[in-house]
């Protein structure tokens, strides 16, 4: 855990005048590799990050949410029996989607005062709504005294997505984000959700996460664009190539091969990059067992290149970011993280170079682009939870 509890208690205090009972945290998390693969059913490998967020709370007598967001220094209220969605306040959805998704399952939500902190970098790659959600679902599991099993957890968190704010993301963030481990990343198969805690024990590597301060343009309409894409790749395939499947991860590259000239070239190159993602996640994982950095580093290099080429979401700003990267020796491989269009990459270094890596990669980037980015270096954390106050 990175962000303070003693400075959250102190917060709350002095908002709501009198002191929290229930805390909890929720981490974000980086990708390491399996990009855009979720929603194909597919395989992905990230990992926590020691970076949360936090919410505490007290009950009350009413219905109400009483919402304070301490970073954003703004306040809000809704109602545990009507919840609806908020454009004045978008933060508070994340939350109210959660107590709407509890409510469909007969979970008990009543009224609470509840303050939210913490320090995921926002909307840039890390799911910092991930780990909003993920906060939230643990202090509702804490405040009604049940716990939801975590495959369900995440689905929930999934379902807030995709029905309350209308995103046709996948399940990854919220499942790493509530099923992180220390030192471990974290290999999901989106199909059965069978999942393999993966120790992160290279002898002389670690990841570093560079932002490239850019806010996501576009983000949503060009996300669920890329899920209706491949949609439309799997139609394709089923009915020219004669084989039953609902996702790209039912296809081969020898499946789509033999229907390319029957394929517009942006569908060809968008589930190209699905059916080949699958794989490297595939090698990554046996690489990141192995503890072979060489390795990982060239998968994650060619992740990027697919990113870039067939899946077009990158930016200039992210691949002048990864490309400096590599250009610099301590490096083993760099890659865009996350849904892409800005944001964060993420590098694996030697790590008795990092330091000058890190500021070498962020010295250069300015030069280029005038922009200060940052880095972010963080252990594998903890999945989401309750905190003791
Ligand atoms: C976002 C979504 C995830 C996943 C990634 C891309 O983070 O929330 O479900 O699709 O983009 O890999």
């Amino acid at each position: 855990m990175s962000s303070d509890i003693a400075v959250a208690v102190k917060a709350f205090q002095r908002h709501f005048e009198t002191i929290p009972v229930w805390a909890a945290r929720a981490p974000g998390r980086v990708n390491i590799i399996g990009e855009h693969t979720d929603y194909n059913d597919g395989y992905v490998l990230p990992m926590a990050i020691e970076h949360d967020t936090l919410i505490l709370g007290r009950p009350r007598t009413d219905t109400v949410l009483s919402l304070r967001a301490e970073n954003l220094d703004r306040n809000a209220e809704a109602d545990s029996s009507n919840r609806v969605r908020n454009p004045e306040e978008p933060w508070t959805d994340y939350i109210v989607g959660v107590a709407d998704e509890l409510f469909k399952l007969g979970k008990p939500v009543s009224g609470a005062d509840m303050l939210i902190m913490g320090d995921v970098p926002v909307g840039c790659g890390l799911s910092s709504s991930a780990a909003l959600e993920m906060a939230a679902l643990v202090f509702f599991e804490q405040a009604g005294d049940f716990h939801l099993e975590d495959t369900e957890a995440a689905r929930l968190g999934q379902r807030v997505e995709n029905h309350f704010l209308g995103l046709s993301t996948g399940i990854m963030d919220q499942f790493i984000s509530r099923c992180g481990r220390v030192n471990h990343a974290l290999f999901l198969d989106c199909r059965s959700y069978a999942y393999e805690r993966v120790p992160v024990s290279f002898e002389d590597a670690l990841f570093v996460i560079a932002n490239t301060a850019c806010p996501r343009g576009l983000t949503s309409s060009k996300y669920n664009e890329r899920v209706q894409e491949c949609g439309q790749a799997v139609e394709t395939l089923r009915s020219l190539r004669g084989k039953e499947g609902r996702k790209l991860r039912d296809y081969t590259m020898e499946d789509l091969n033999a229907v390319q000239e029957y394929l517009e070239d942006v569908s060809f190159r968008r589930a190209r990059h699905v059916i080949t993602e699958n794989d490297r996640t595939l090698a990554a994982t046996e690489a990141m067992r192995a503890g072979d950095a060489v390795q990982l580093g060239a998968l994650m290099n060619a992740s990027d290149e697919s990113l870039r080429i067939d899946y077009e979401v990158t930016s200039g700003e992210l691949d002048i970011l990864t490309h400096i990267a590599r250009s610099l020796s301590a490096c083993y491989g760099a890659r865009m993280t996350g849904a892409g269009f800005g944001g964060c990459t993420v590098n694996l270094v030697r790590r008795e170079d990092v330091d000058y890596f890190c500021a070498k990669l962020l010295e250069n980037y300015q030069q280029k682009t005038g922009i200060r980015g940052e880095v972010y270096i963080s252990a594998p954390a903890a999945g989401a939870g309750v905190l003791p106050l």
